[in-house]
Order: structure tokens, then C-alpha cells, then sequence
């Protein structure tokens, strides 16, 4: 019995990676080169004085969806990542936003950004790496990453995933980093992280492990932080229908496995993420069926407004 969920375990996960994969493949066949040359790629945040929120991770598949839903809603973002700007090409790509080029490992680098571009009204953590360099396979994450994101050579769990995002808190913590008393801190995290027994193979132990490092810390953060943590399973979009070769089978697994959680859509979240920034009563671990009430709250509230 336990093999057996062993071997259903390494399936979803092999299917979890499967439709970015597919999509690489064909995006590598169009690719375009980014601009490298500067740290600040774009410099257009808007004129009138707007609520700002700290994107770490923002060209990825789901910070960019949500920068992109976010400045439909008339939020300033300031956006951190190693590439630095969403592909003019993408869907998600807009102007509106503060694109800066920098890695979150950099712990300098990374108090200079809440230093000289905060206070934030909320901080998102969407850094991540589904293949790390202890894995063997990183070579291969840039085909898992919804994104295409390469990482590091030497990139691990621990790195990318925990200290960022400690870092990131520490920072949000000190009370000039935020704008009030009280600001949301948004975490990425996995629905797995939820898991009671040790996952397998031993790298998704290792990424659950910085995941719920990230998730403590953050608990127990400062009281002028209030902690926001999502806990996806599968994340996908209909603009990529390969997707649902993984989100089938996990949609069927969550109907009968306990320890498996229904894929949640990537505009589902973006708009949860928002909610629970725009929502003061929104606090701790939010699940599959809590992405769906937030987001499903937030666009009736819209459509009233
Ligand atoms: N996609 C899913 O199905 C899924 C499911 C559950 C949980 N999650 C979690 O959701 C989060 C976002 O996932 P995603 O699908 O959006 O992944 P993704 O597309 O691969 O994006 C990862 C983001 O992290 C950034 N990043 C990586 N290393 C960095 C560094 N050293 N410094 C600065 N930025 C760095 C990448 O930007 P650059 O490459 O430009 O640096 C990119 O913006 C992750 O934490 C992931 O674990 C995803």
C-alpha cells in the first residue's frame, strides 16, 4: 500500500511538470533574448498615488499573472527577478510596472529593493524551482517552470525557496518596510506542504522541507506582518489546454485520494492572492477551496462595485 502511494506520488509529480514541459518545447522553438544590460528594465509605474506591492518572483507563471491582474485593479508593483521583466510577447507582459533585475539570494540586494522602493503595502513570494541542483535534474527545470525559469547551477530548496523568503519577512518586518500596522505577506506555497508523511522521491521531501520552513517563520512573524499562505496543488490556465493531460488525473486522484488537492487555475489565485491582500480578516493556510471562495468574493464584489 505504501509503495503503491509512493508510485502515485512520483506520477503526479512527473504529471505536474508534464504541460510546461510541452509548452517549452514549443516556446524555445520562438524564443526571443531578454534584455540582460540593466537592472531596471522599465520605469513606468503610473502617475496618481497608488497602493504598491512587492513581487518577488514576478516573471514567473504566477507572479506575472498576478502583476498583470493587479494592475487591471490600479496597484502599483514593484517586481523582483533574476530576468528581470516579463517577454513583451506575453499575455501577462504590461509597462505599468517597476521591473527590477536582481537575485533574491542577495541579501543586500534584496534590503536595497525594500529600502529604496518600499514601503509596501503587501509583499508576495512567488520565487520558486520545482528542480533543484541536489536533485541532478535542474537542467530539466526550465521545461517544469510554467515560466521557463533556468536556475542557478548551484540553486537549491533551501536557497531559492526558504531563505528568500525569510529574508523577504525580516525585511517586510521592520515597521518603515510596510505602509500600516498590519501588512499581508503572500507565500507560494504547495499543497503537499500539508502532507503528514515523508514524500518521495527524496527531492520533493527536500522542497516540502523549505516550504514549510517558509510556512513556520511566517507564522510566526512580527505582529505587523499578517501571513497569507496558499497551499496550490497543480496551478494551470485554459489558455494552455496541454495542461489538462496533469490537471485530469489530479482532478480524478483528488476525488478519491484525501492527501490529493484538486488543481486550482492560475487566474483562480491571482484573484484569491489579491483578496486576501485586499481582505484584513484573511490569515494562515489557504487551500484549494479557499482560493475559489476568495477569488469567487472578490470578482462578485467587483461586479457590485
Ligand atoms: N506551478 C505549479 O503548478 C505550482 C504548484 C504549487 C506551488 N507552486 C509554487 O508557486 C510558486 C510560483 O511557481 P511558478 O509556477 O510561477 O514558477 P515559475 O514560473 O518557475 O516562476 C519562478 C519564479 O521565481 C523566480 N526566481 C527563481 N530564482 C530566483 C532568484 N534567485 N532570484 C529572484 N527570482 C528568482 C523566477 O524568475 P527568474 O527566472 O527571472 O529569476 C520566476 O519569476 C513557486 O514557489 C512554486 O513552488 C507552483
Amino acid at each position: 500500500m505504501k509503495m503503491a502511494k509512493l508510485h502515485l506520488i512520483q506520477i503526479l509529480f512527473l504529471l505536474k511538470s508534464s504541460d510546461s514541459f510541452i509548452t517549452q518545447l514549443s516556446r524555445e522553438c520562438k524564443s526571443s533574448s531578454l534584455d540582460l544590460e540593466s537592472t531596471v528594465v522599465s520605469n513606468d509605474p503610473g502617475g496618481k498615488e497608488q497602493k504598491t506591492i512587492l513581487v518577488l518572483g514576478g516573471t514567473g507563471f504566477v507572479g506575472s499573472r498576478f502583476i498583470s491582474l493587479a494592475v487591471d485593479s490600479d496597484y502599483k508593483i514593484v517586481s523582483v527577478s533574476r530576468r528581470g521583466r516579463v517577454d513583451e510577447k506575453s499575455p501577462n507582459y504590461t509597462k505599468n510596472v517597476l521591473w527590477i533585475r536582481g537575485d533574491a539570494t542577495d541579501n543586500q540586494f534584496l534590503s536595497d529593493v525594500f529600502k529604496n522602493y518600499g514601503p509596501f503595502t503587501a509583499c508576495v513570494h512567488a520565487i520558486g524551482l520545482l528542480l533543484d541542483a541536489d536533485s541532478g535534474l535542474s537542467g530539466l527545470n526550465r521545461y517544469a517552470s510554467g515560466s521557463g525559469s533556468n536556475p542557478g547551477e548551484k540553486a537549491t530548496y533551501d536557497q531559492i525557496t526558504r531563505a528568500t523568503a525569510v529574508a523577504a519577512i525580516e525585511n517586510f518586518e521592520k515597521s518603515s518596510s510596510c505602509v500600516s500596522k498590519v501588512c499581508p505577506f503572500v507565500f507560494i506555497s504547495a499543497a503537499e506542504a500539508g502532507w503528514t508523511f515523508k514524500a518521495f522521491p527524496e527531492f520533493l521531501e527536500r522542497y516540502l522541507v523549505a516550504k514549510r520552513a517558509v510556512e513556520n517563520r511566517l507564522l510566526n512573524s512580527s505582529k505587523s506582518v499578517r501571513p497569507v499562505i496558499f497551499r496550490p496543488s497543480l496551478i494551470w490556465t485554459w489558455k494552455r489546454p496541454q495542461a489538462l493531460l496533469s490537471v485530469i488525473p489530479f482532478a480524478i486522484g483528488s476525488k478519491f485520494l484525501s492527501f490529493i488537492d484538486r488543481p486550482v487555475l492560475v487566474d483562480d489565485l491571482a484573484q484569491a492572492m489579491l483578496a486576501a491582500i485586499e481582505y484584513d480578516d484573511v490569515y494562515g493556510v489557504q487551500r484549494y477551496f479557499n482560493i475559489d471562495k476568495l477569488a469567487l468574493n472578490r470578482q462578485r464584489i467587483n461586479k457590485m462595485s
